[in-house]
């Protein structure tokens, strides 16, 4: 164990790990197993470290850099960490510490812990532990943050059983007050692409693969190919591209990285659209390295995604202890292009879209209590500001929590 006076202030004391039976049960997790941050053991724990940060003591870089360090010395993929921050603690200084663990790990649950009770929050939402209740000793007051190493979080199989389980809701719910923007989107997306007569297209990444049948549609492309990792999203993009009038869509699943078109005796594509994919890949060098074989020299490829640096995402990232853990991993629109442009891409078009905050939260009262009264004019609002910026780079391009960029492939 490392000696108290060589650690960061803030962690020089420590929790025995028992105390957080509660939130191991919850978890399906052994305590017994547990080890606390400073204990270094033989070898990596594959199961659950805990930090404790004494109560009055704030974040500091200090101690993060020595969370990090120590995490990564002492825990395998497959290990969870809990980091005990004791006393009442604001939001802000929640989502400090995640976003200083970041890229190392990824804060997938939050738990705030009283006398009384156990609250636990995901991005799904709150619940209240049901274990907290047959409590009777007195417990410490904090708040824990449970972290995954953001490989393990991101990993293929969390991303199949996330996107399958919520395979329908990705594909929108037509009549509903959000659905017009939901398709206005893909469309606005999908028409980045340029294609002749008898072109083929890819969506690479494809959801409910609306980017992919848009653009189909427009170009009255004769083959459209889509794969996703969730075989669900598939399914679903198959459906919608036949009811389209789409005839003979072909899907597969795969990952970006490894890429199931074009397979061995396959061309690749006149034209690949991936949209809102590559912040889910753990590495952007290798999922372009997936790319690169599926656009043909002289084809077209349009690719988009989240806006790491909008207003709004910013103060996402200032003010919320759990976020998706693509928010953090989002390339800007330069970075992506700074990674295609050495393999012979060349940006010919580009622009934001989805206007920022307070756009989406004015979408969400619309679409939660004003029953679509301000569809129409929200949606117009972002039509207006994507076409003006495509146009004339205003408003600016952090004034959009997407954007989206096409290239012709030398
Ligand atoms: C935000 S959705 C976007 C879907 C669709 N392209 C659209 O714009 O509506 C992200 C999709 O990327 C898929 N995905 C996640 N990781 C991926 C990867 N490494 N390679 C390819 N697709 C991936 C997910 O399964 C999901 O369907």
């Amino acid at each position: 164990m490392d000696s108290l006076s060589n650690l960061p202030l803030a962690l020089r004391e420590f929790i025995d790990p028992a105390e957080l039976s509660a939130l191991y049960e919850d978890l399906g997790l052994d305590a017994k197993a547990a080890r606390t941050l400073h204990d270094p053991g033989t070898e990596r724990t594959t199961q659950t470290l805990v930090g404790l940060v004494a109560p009055g003591q704030m974040f500091t870089k200090a101690a993060a850099d020595y969370v990090v360090q120590a995490v990564d010395q002492g825990m395998t993929e497959a290990g969870a960490f809990f980091l005990f921050l004791e006393g009442r603690r604001q939001e802000q200084e929640l989502a400090n510490w995640r976003n200083s663990l970041w890229p190392l790990l990824h804060a997938n649950v939050v738990y705030t812990v009283t006398n009384n009770e156990i609250l636990r929050r995901t991005l799904g939402g709150s619940t209240k532990l049901e274990t907290a209740k047959r409590k009777s000793h007195k417990v410490r007051s904090g708040s824990v943050l449970m972290f995954r190493r953001r490989v393990h979080a991101m990993g293929p199989d969390a991303t199949v059983e996330k996107f399958d389980q919520n395979a329908s809701s990705w594909n929108g719910n037509p009549g509903g007050a959000g659905y017009p923007h939901f398709r206005w989107m893909r469309r606005f997306v999908g028409c980045f692409t340029k294609l002749s007569k008898n072109g083929r297209i890819l969506d690479f990444g494809c959801g409910a693969g609306w980017c992919g049948i848009e653009a189909a549609k427009t170009f009255g492309c004769t083959e459209l190919a889509f794969f996703d990792p969730s075989p669900e999203m598939v399914k679903i993009a198959e459906r919608n591209a036949r009811e389209q009038g789409i005839t003979n869509p072909v899907g597969r699943t795969g990952f970006g990285e490894a890429p199931p078109f074009p397979a061995a005796g396959e061309e690749p594509y006149d034209s690949v659209i991936s949209s809102g994919v590559i912040s889910f890949s753990p590495d952007p060098n290798v999922w372009i390295d997936g790319l690169l074989p599926t656009v043909k020299s002289g084809g077209n490829l349009v690719i988009g995604d989240i806006q790491r640096t909008s207003r709004g995402m910013q103060r996402r990232r200032r003010e919320k202890p759990l976020l998706p853990a693509r928010e953090l991993n989002a390339q800007t629109a330069a970075e992506v292009r700074a990674l295609l442009e050495p393999h012979g891409f060349e940006c010919t078009g580009g622009a934001g879209y989805q206007l920022t905050r307070p756009f989406p939260e004015a979408m969400h009262v619309n679409e939660t209590k004003l029953k679509g009264l301000l569809t129409r004019p929200l949606l117009w609002s972002n039509q207006i500001a994507a076409a003006t910026n495509r146009r004339l780079n205003l408003p600016g391009d952090d004034q959009f929590d997407s954007w989206v960029m096409s290239f012709r492939r030398k």
